[in-house]
């Protein structure tokens, strides 16, 4: 074991875009596990949007990371040092964690992963960890597509954006994706079988949309809010449905994000728009994690992940999410299990 951890800290709150002042990079020392703890090494963090959520201290679904604390993040790793009965050393663990090589975790903040049966461990965690669930849960629990329904989904060809779509497929609705370029908007088209894919950066939303859905939209997945969500609303069907699972469009904003102007529409159609978090479904991972997993085994759900190697490469991979320059579900690798 080195004798040093390398640990990223919150230092400063951003405005806007994350910027390189807004964490550090330093070495410490590894802790020590007390009695029902663990030690564990870092294998892989997840980056995701909610980092930059943490990171700010706007009114969030759970408490902001403090200034100077190491920063959150969705982590798997090994037990290496172990005070706690049912995690021996070797164990495989995922859950919330920090941008750390070695950290101290509880049954409380970690689960252990488990046998992931052929499906290699990167790619449970990947899939299952957080995007996959998000997916499973907002489609199907809030957003209740039926057979021959239109689906719209934002953020499209992005991790949680990319399952949504292909769920939809298998429960045989018309599928609309937005996403932010033509090589985007192409695979979801070709290789997952979206029916229309927009490209909302270089095309007139309204009118691409309109053109997309000419029966209207009975569910649109918002990842994104802000303009989509209101082109979207204008569209929405009698009693359609909108699970608000992510507003990626205003996490970076400035000043106060406007109401959509299509409001009314929630009147009108009788719409009923339901934000969710993941963690509501806890208890039900398990379901997602089986219905997923078969869907990835019989070739109906394709995932695309993004991994870059080394953890000092965190703050400037982040960034990416925010420009769009990720393709998949982005990680840091920083050793293979
Ligand atoms: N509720 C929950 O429990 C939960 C859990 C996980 C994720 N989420 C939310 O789900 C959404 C997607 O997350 P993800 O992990 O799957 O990330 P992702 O889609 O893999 O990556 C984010 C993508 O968002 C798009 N984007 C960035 N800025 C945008 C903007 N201003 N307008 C429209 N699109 C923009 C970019 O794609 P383009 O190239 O297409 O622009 C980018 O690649 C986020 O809003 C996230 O907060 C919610």
């Amino acid at each position: 074991m080195s004798e040093v951890n390398r640990i990223w800290r919150l230092r400063k709150r951003p405005v806007g875009d994350i910027t390189d002042e807004v964490l550090s990079f330093e070495e410490e020392s590894i802790p020590e596990p007390s009695d029902g703890e663990f030690l564990f090494r870092l294998n892989y963090l997840s980056l995701d949007p909610t980092n930059r959520i943490w990171m700010s201290d706007m009114d969030q679904y759970m408490p902001p990371v403090e200034l100077n604390d190491p920063m959150r993040g969705v982590v798997c790793g090994t037990v290496v040092k172990s005070r706690h009965p049912d995690y021996a050393e070797g164990s495989i663990v995922g859950g919330l964690g920090v941008w750390a090589d070695y950290q101290i975790g509880t049954p409380q903040s970690v689960n252990l992963m488990g046998d992931t049966g052929p499906i290699p461990v990167v790619d449970a965690f990947s899939t299952f960890a957080v995007v996959g669930p998000t997916a499973y849960f907002g489609l199907l629990d809030i957003g209740q597509p039926k057979e021959g329904e239109t689906v719209v989904v934002s953020a499209a060809a992005g991790a949680v954006g990319s399952i949504v779509g292909q769920i939809a497929k298998i429960k045989g609705c018309r599928v609309v994706g937005l996403a932010g370029t033509d090589e985007k908007c192409a695979w979801i088209k070709d290789d997952l079988g979206f029916e229309v894919a927009i490209n909302y950066r270089t095309e007139d939303v309204p009118t691409t949309l309109a053109a997309a859905c000419p029966d209207g939209i009975d569910v649109y997945f918002d990842n994104v809010g802000g303009k989509i969500l209101d082109a979207c609303l204008k569209l929405m069907n009698f009693k359609g449905r909108i699970p608000t699972c992510g507003l990626i469009s205003q996490y970076n904003a400035t000043e106060p994000v406007p109401g959509p102007y299509n409001y009314g529409m929630i009147l009108m159609q009788r719409l009923r728009v339901e934000g969710f978090i993941v963690l509501d479904f806890a208890e039900r991972y398990p379901e997602a994690i089986a219905a997923l997993g078969q869907w990835m085994g019989e070739g109906k759900i394709k995932v695309r992940t993004e991994i870059v190697d080394g953890l000092e490469n965190a703050l400037q991979t982040a960034k990416k999410i925010f420009t769009g320059a990720n393709t998949g579900k982005l990680m840091i690798r920083v050793k293979d299990v």
